[in-house]
């Protein structure tokens, strides 16, 4: 353990941002988290993992905490369910895999998801129709004032679409050390979820397994995402709104081919990606596949911004501004970020 000075975050984060840290360090421990948060300091932190959902937009003039607590253990098992806990710092994306080896069934559609297993309760990580609050039984986190551990039931961390606790509530007051999610040992196939049964019939499977579905969900992903170590993004930028129906109902007279999903509470859930790619710099131009400079509005998926190279994190800020108003001018619908602006 050790803390480092004027440390550059560009290998820490996808978007590949050169911003400088004032101080770094690496923990793999909740004992030496807690002597490198001493109470005397009043240095800001910032835990990172895989940095895949940070956005930095100026230097980091404070303590960087890299998550590196590692360890996967089964804990328990009943008939139905086998309760697996992971280190904070695991690579989620590994330990997706190692549950498919042992047949464990629950995270298969959340294959290739940057990051660590300890971000992946921040923001209820979701994808082809799953999300963490589906698998999660608990988590041990750190508070930082009060230096005591607490333990996390899943209706503790609120879950919503790209939300919880720890992104509200709580936010920057914990460290998550670990998490416990719950896999089915019996699988129950989801494959409902956009193109994922098409990809299937194209593998040519013949006997569905939850190894067929994650494989089906990385082809998928690898086809229209971009690999963070080629082109620096941080996936979606932004989320999917949500509007009212009667809101829905006006724009689909004036905009027919407008994509929406309706929701179990009467609300219409917009793909933000379709709005974007209405939009764009001028008139007639789309922002899909726009770039100036290093920086650009990815050419496959209209929600994900690039950088390709040297794009500092204030110029992708400026170019996520003027996609936000430009959508709000045209459909009168309010886009969020979804990544985390430091
Ligand atoms: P980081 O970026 O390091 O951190 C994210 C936030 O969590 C920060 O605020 C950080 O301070 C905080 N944090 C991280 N670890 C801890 C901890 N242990 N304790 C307390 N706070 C912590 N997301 C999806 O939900 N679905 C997708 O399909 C998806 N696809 C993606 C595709 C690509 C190509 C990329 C680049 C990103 C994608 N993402 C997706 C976003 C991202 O992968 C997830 O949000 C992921 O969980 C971030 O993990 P991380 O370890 O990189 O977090
Ligand atoms: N669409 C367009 N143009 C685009 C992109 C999308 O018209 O450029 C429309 C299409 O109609 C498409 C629909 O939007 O069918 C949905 O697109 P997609 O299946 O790619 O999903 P998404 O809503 O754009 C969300 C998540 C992704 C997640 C996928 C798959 C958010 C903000 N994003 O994207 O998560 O992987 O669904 O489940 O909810 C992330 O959070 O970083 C992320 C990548």
């Amino acid at each position: 353990m050790q803390i480092q000075e004027n440390i550059s975050l560009k290998p820490y984060n996808t978007f590949g941002i050169d911003a400088m840290a004032r101080y770094f360090a690496s923990f793999d421990n909740a004992d030496d988290l807690q002597e490198l948060l001493t109470p005397s300091s009043q240095l800001t932190t910032l835990i990172l993992g895989g940095g895949s959902n940070i956005l930095f937009t100026q230097h980091f003039d404070g303590l960087v905490l890299k998550n590196e607590i590692k360890g996967i253990h089964e804990i328990h098992e009943d008939n139905e369910y086998v309760y697996v806990k992971a280190g904070a710092g695991e690579n989620w994306h590994q330990f997706v895999l190692y549950c498919i080896e042992r047949n464990w069934a629950g995270v298969e559609n959340l294959s290739l998801i940057p990051g660590n297993v300890g971000a992946s309760p921040m923001q209820n990580i979701g994808a082809y129709g799953t999300e963490i609050k589906d698998v999660f039984f608990a988590l041990e986190a750190y508070h930082k004032q009060e230096r005591k551990i607490l333990t996390f039931s899943r209706n503790d961390c609120a879950f919503g679409y790209r939300e919880s606790v720890f992104k509200n509530k709580y936010k920057d007051q914990f460290v998550i050390l670990n998490v416990t999610y719950q896999l089915k040992k019996h699988p129950k196939f989801n494959t409902s979820y956009g193109a994922i049964e098409q990809e299937l019939v194209k593998m040519e499977v013949k006997e569905l397994s939850i190894k067929a579905i994650s494989d089906a969900v990385i082809n998928i992903r690898s086809s229209k995402l971009p690999d963070p170590k080629v082109i620096g993004n941080a996936g979606s930028f932004f989320k999917n709104p949500e509007i009212i129906d009667v809101h829905f109902q006006q724009l689909k007279k004036q905009f027919p081919e407008i994509v929406g999903y309706p929701l179990p509470n009467g609300n219409v859930k917009l793909a933000a990606g379709w709005l974007i790619e209405q939009c764009g710099p001028e008139m007639g131009a789309s922002w899909k596949g726009y770039r100036k400079g290093d920086v650009g509005c990815y050419s496959k998926q209209a929600l994900v911004l690039v950088n390709y190279g040297d794009a500092s994190g204030e110029v992708i800020y400026n170019l996520s501004e003027r996609i936000l108003d430009s959508v709000k001018e045209k459909f009168n619908v309010e886009i969020e970020r979804e990544v985390n602006i430091i």
